[in-house]
C-alpha cells in the first residue's frame, strides 16, 4: 500500500479544483479566508483558540488562560475554566430549533429505522445518566463499554460525560483477554455491555466475552455489569453482580443534573495500538477534545442544519467518537448510525441507506471502497449507478491512505464528480483531523490528505528534527500543541513522552507516520514508521500478535510482519518456530489454523493472520537480530536481492518462502 502511494506522489498530476457551489455557501469557503485564518492562529495561536472556544463551547465556568505550557508536553488547555460535555452536545440545543430536529436516524441490520430527536436524545441520556448514579457511578470513575453499534451505545457514552464518568469504550470485535487488560488497565467500576449484536443476518453473543473476561482476574473493582438486551439471545446470569439495562432505567427520571468538570478532567481512554506488546490507553481531555471534534466537523463535513451526515465507523475507534458521538451532536447534525456491515444484504447496502435516508455527508474508510469496487465489478447489480445518490455533496475517507485508483473511483462512481473528497488524515492521540481539504477551499489531489488545519502546525523532518524539503520523504510531525491533543497515556506518563515527544525532535508531536510534502505544500502520507501495522484501517502492533503467538504453548518463537494487500491495505504475515519439528501438508494447514483461532482468542479476529508460514528458525543477523527487512521481501512473495551476507542462517529464507 505504501508502495503505491509513494509511487502516487511521484507520478499523480491530476488536480480537481473545489466545486463553485460548495465554495460559495462553505462555513470555512475560499483559499484566501483558510490562509487568512492560518496566519491569524500563527500569529496569536491563544486568541485564535480562546476565541474558538469562547464561541463554540458551552462553559459553566469560563476559564482565563487559553494554554498553561509550564508542564509541557502535558499541556493543559483553559485550565481553569469548566463545563459539561453532554450539556455541550444536548442541552445546548434544547431551547433552540434543533431540539425537535433529528439527531440520530438508526437502521439496524435489518433495516428496521429508528428515529431519535434532540429532545428525546436528552431524555434518554438523562434517564441512563440517573440509572448509572443509581448504581453509584461518580465524577472520576471509569466505566468500560462492550456495546454493538446502537442509539444505547451513545447513550451510554453521553450519560457518562454527564456525570463526568471516564468511559473506555471497546470494539465488539475484541476478545475477552484483550477487554480484561483494557478492564484491569483502566480499573474499571462498572460495564455496559449486551447479550449479544446483530451483524450481516446473524446473531453473535457479546456477554461470554464479558463473563470470561471478569473470569480472567484483576478485575475486583468492577461492581456491576449492565446488560441491554438487544438479540434476546440466553446468557448466563451473575445474581448480584448482573443488571438488564431496561431494569436499571424503569422508573428513572428523564431529568439529570449535569456535573461540570474541569477542562482538562479525562473524557475518555481508548486504547490503540503501538510499537510494544501492549496497547496504550490514549487519554484525551473533556474541553480541548470537543473543541477540536466540533471544529473540524464543522470545517470538513460544512455541517449545516439540513445536512444528512454518514459516518460508517463504529463507536469503538476514535472516528466514531468525534465524528458520532461528540462533534456532529455538538454540532446539532442530523446522523444516520448503523448497525450492520456493508455487505448484507448485498454489498449495496451504503449506496441503498445513502438514497433512503437522503445521506449528504458521507465518512467512510479506503477499506471499505476497495471492498466495494470489488464486489460492484463482479456483482453489477449493486453498482453505485443503480442507485440515487444526489443528496451527497461530501464524501470522506479516513484511517488509511487511499490509493488513486480507489479515490477516483470513489470521486466519479459515488461522488459523481460533484462532491468534495475529504481524505482525512489524522489518529487517535490527535482527537480530531490534522491533514485534508476543505470541501470549499481546496483542488483535490487523488491520493493526497492536502495541508493542515488553521491551528495546525504540521512539517516533514529527519530523524535529528530537521525541517525537510518538498519532495524528501520523512517523518511526519506537529510543532505546536492544539486542544484535541492526547494528555497522557493512562496511567504511563513516561511512555506518553517517549512516544510521541522524543528528545531528539525537539518537543515537538511525532505522529509515526512517514510523509512528504510536495511542491504546493500537500502532504503525502506513505505509512507508518514503526512496527505498527494497518489492517482494514484498524491499527494493529505486530509485537502485539507476536506475544500472543508465543504465549501458545507450541510456539517457540515469532516474527510478524505486513505485505500489501489490494483489498485491506496491509495483510499481516506471521512467521513462526515451533517447540517441534517444522508441520507439512494437512498437519501445517491444521496447525496454521490453530494459531488463527489463537490470536481471534487471544486479540480479536481482526488480528488473525492472513498467512502463517512455518520454519525451523527465523532470519537473523549473527548478534541474534531478527532480520524483518527480509521478512517482509519473503511475505510479499519477492524474491531476496538484499545482502545476506550478515545472516547467521540465509538458507532458512527458502523454508519461509513456502506458505500453507
Ligand atoms: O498511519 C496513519 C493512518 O492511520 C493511523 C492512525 O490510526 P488510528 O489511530 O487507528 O486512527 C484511525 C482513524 C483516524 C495514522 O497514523 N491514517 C489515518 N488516516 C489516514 C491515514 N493514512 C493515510 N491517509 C489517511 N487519511
Amino acid at each position: 500500500m505504501s508502495n503505491g502511494v509513494i509511487q502516487s506522489v511521484l507520478t499523480e498530476k491530476r488536480v480537481f479544483p473545489p466545486f463553485p457551489g460548495l465554495v460559495e455557501n462553505a462555513n470555512l469557503s475560499g483559499m484566501q479566508a483558510y490562509e487568512a485564518l492560518c496566519e491569524q492562529a500563527r500569529r496569536d495561536p491563544d486568541a485564535f483558540w480562546g476565541q474558538q472556544a469562547r464561541e463554540l463551547l458551552v462553559w459553566s465556568k469560563p476559564f482565563t488562560q487559553v494554554l498553561d505550557a509550564s508542564q509541557a508536553p502535558t499541556y493543559r488547555w483553559f485550565p481553569d475554566g469548566e463545563l459539561n460535555l453532554s450539556v455541550n452536545c444536548l442541552d445546548k440545543h434544547l431551547g433552540t430549533p434543533t431540539a425537535d430536529k433529528t439527531a440520530i436516524v438508526f437502521e439496524a441490520d435489518d433495516g428496521q429505522v429508528t428515529r431519535v430527536s434532540y429532545r428525546e436524545l436528552h431524555a434518554r441520556v438523562c434517564v441512563f445518566a440517573n440509572g448509572l448514579a443509581s448504581l453509584g457511578c461518580k465524577k472520576g470513575d471509569r466505566v468500560i463499554i462492550y456495546l454493538p453499534m446502537s442509539i444505547e451505545a451513545i447513550v451510554a457514552m453521553q450519560a457518562c460525560v454527564r456525570l463526568g464518568v471516564t468511559h473506555s469504550v471497546v470494539f465488539g470485535g475484541f476478545s475477552s483477554k484483550s477487554l480484561n487488560e483494557r478492564i484491569v488497565d483502566v480499573g474499571a467500576s462498572l460495564v455496559i455491555t449486551a447479550d449479544g449484536q446483530c451483524r450481516g443476518g446473524r446473531k453473535l453473543p457479546l456477554k461470554p466475552a464479558v463473563d470470561d473476561a471478569l473470569a480472567m482476574g484483576g478485575c475486583d473493582a468492577v461492581r456491576k455489569v449492565v446488560v441491554y438486551q438487544r438479540t434476546g439471545g440466553e446468557v448466563a446470569w451473575n445474581e448480584g453482580r448482573d443488571v438488564w439495562l431496561h431494569d436499571l432505567l424503569a422508573g428513572q427520571s428523564d431529568q439529570c443534573e449535569p456535573v461540570p468538570v474541569e477542562a482538562e478532567h479525562p473524557s475518555f481512554i481508548l486504547y490503540t495500538s503501538g510499537s510494544t506488546g501492549k496497547p496504550k490507553g490514549v487519554q484525551h481531555a473533556s474541553a480541548g477534545f470537543l473543541l477540536w471534534a466540533l471544529m473540524t466537523t464543522r470545517w470538513t463535513f460544512d455541517i449545516k442544519p439540513d445536512d444528512v451526515f454518514w459516518c460508517t465507523a463504529d463507536v469503538g475507534w476514535i472516528t466514531g467518537h468525534s465524528y458520532i458521538v461528540y462533534g456532529p451532536l455538538a454540532a446539532g447534525a442530523t446522523q444516520v448510525v448503523f448497525e450492520g456491515v456493508p455487505t448484507y444484504p448485498n454489498a449495496g447496502r451504503f449506496w441503498e441507506m445513502i438514497q433512503r435516508h437522503h445521506v449528504s455527508v458521507f465518512y467512510t474508510a479506503p477499506t471499505a471502497i476497495r471492498s466495494l469496487i470489488k464486489a460492484a465489478e463482479s456483482t453489477p447489480d449493486v453498482h453505485p449507478r443503480h442507485y440515487t445518490l444526489d443528496s451527497l455533496r461530501i464524501i470522506g475517507s479516513v484511517g488509511e491512505p487511499i490509493n488513486p485508483e480507489a479515490w477516483m473511483w470513489y470521486y466519479t462512481q459515488v461522488g459523481r464528480e460533484r462532491c468534495a473528497v475529504v481524505d482525512t488524515w489524522w489518529q487517535t492521540e490527535t482527537g480530531g483531523h490534522m491533514l485534508t481539504p476543505l470541501p470549499g477551499v481546496t483542488p483535490m489531489k487523488p491520493g493526497s490528505c492536502a495541508m493542515p488545519l488553521p491551528g495546525i502546525e504540521a512539517a516533514v523532518v529527519d530523524e535529528h528534527g530537521k525541517e525537510l524539503e518538498a519532495g524528501h520523504g520523512g517523518l511526519l510531525v506537529i510543532k505546536r500543541p492544539w486542544p484535541g491533543m492526547i494528555r497522557n497515556v493512562w496511567g504511563d506518563p513516561e511512555r506518553f513522552r517517549k512516544s510521541y515527544f522524543p528528545e531528539e525532535l525537539g518537543g515537538v508531536y511525532l505522529a509515526g507516520d512517514s510523509a512528504q510534502k510536495d511542491a504546493d505544500g500537500y502532504f503525502w502520507i506513505m505509512g507508518r514508521v514503526d512496527d505498527v501495522l494497518n489492517v482494514s484501517g484498524h491499527r494493529l502492533g505486530t509485537m502485539e500478535v507476536e506475544s500472543a503467538l508465543v504465549a501458545h504453548p507450541l510456539v517457540a518463537e515469532a516474527a510478524v510482519v505486513g505485505r500489501p494487500d489490494d483489498t485491506t491495505g496491509e495483510a499481516v504475515v506471521a512467521f513462526v518456530v515451533l517447540k517441534r519439528d517444522v508441520p507439512e501438508g494437512a498437519e501445517a494447514v491444521e496447525l496454521g489454523k490453530q494459531l488463527r483461532d489463537w490470536i481471534a482468542k487471544e486479540i480479536g479476529p481482526i488480528a488473525k493472520p492472513r498467512d502463517i508460514r512455518f520454519g525451523e528458525n527465523l532470519p537473523k543477523t549473527r548478534s541474534g537480530k531478527i532480520m524483518r527487512r527480509l521478512l517482509r521481501t519473503v511475505a510479499k512473495g519477492e524474491s531476496v536481492t538484499q545482502d545476506v551476507s550478515t545472516l547467521e542462517n540465509p538458507a532458512i529464507l527458502d523454508q519461509l518462502s513456502k506458505s500453507v
